[in-house]
């Protein structure tokens, strides 16, 4: 058993915020692997590479020159060939764009040693689509965290409104069960429950309610762990 926990599932499903807030609990490392796909979905941008050219985005994948850093005033930032492209990350045409350079088998081949080079001492939180499956099938403690579509979209519409954009509820709606479909359903490591994984339905949760049954749940699992 490694000091891993995955925490899997869909978009909206409170993934980001509770991954990062038990990794700064425990003092573990963090892998935001959806994070990479929406790098790499801007590289191709950038590169004018199209998304369905596995063999270009491929090539892309294996040389990614990305950094995950810590800004004290701004706090984490990703930087993608020396620029920085935190606000473009999280869009929702981002998003769509890095669920279609996931669904190609050489991309995510690609991509695999990086995300499995994140485990360091103590241990490492891991949030994405296959953590558990895929990537570290020998994690300690694997999550599946799930939402209705209905709260996922409305959990999105008031990040971006908070963040100062408007889009409504129902097109964000849509766009999450488009995804979705895609990720659900592609060949290769298709969103889903490890066999092992420990599901948890978010909808009628708070984020803190949440992270307070995790809690519980890494403290019996790494019980022999100091924290
Ligand atoms: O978690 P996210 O919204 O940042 O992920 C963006 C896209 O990347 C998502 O639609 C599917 C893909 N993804 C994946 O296929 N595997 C992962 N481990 C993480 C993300």
């Amino acid at each position: 058993m490694e000091n891993i926990i995955c925490i899997d599932g869909p978009g909206g499903s409170g993934k980001g915020t509770i991954s990062q807030s038990i990794a700064n609990r425990l003092n573990w490392h963090i892998l935001d692997s959806g994070a990479l796909y929406r790098v790499l979905a801007i590289a191709c941008y950038n590169h004018g590479v199209e998304l369905d050219n596995e063999t270009a985005v491929t090539v892309l994948a294996a040389h990614l020159d990305v950094q995950f850093t810590l800004d004290d005033e701004k706090g984490s930032r990703v930087i993608l060939e020396g620029e920085d492209v935190s606000e473009q990350l999280r869009t929702e045409i981002t998003g769509a764009a890095a669920s279609k350079v996931a669904a190609l088998k050489d991309v995510r081949h690609a991509l695999l040693q990086r995300q499995k080079a994140f485990y360091q001492e103590p241990g490492l939180v891991a949030d994405g689509r296959d953590m558990g499956t895929v990537v570290f099938p020998n994690a300690g403690l694997k999550i599946f965290l799930t939402a209705t579509a209905d709260e996922r979209a409305k959990r999105r519409h008031k990040q971006l409104k908070e963040q100062g954009n408007s889009v409504s509820i129902a097109t964000l709606s849509r766009a999450i069960q488009e995804r979705d479909e895609r990720d659900r359903n592609r060949a290769i490591s298709p969103l889903v429950a490890a066999v092992d994984a420990i599901e948890i339905d978010t909808t009628a949760l708070t984020i803190e309610q949440v992270i307070e049954k995790l809690m519980l749940l890494v403290n019996e699992r790494f019980a022999e762990t100091e924290f």
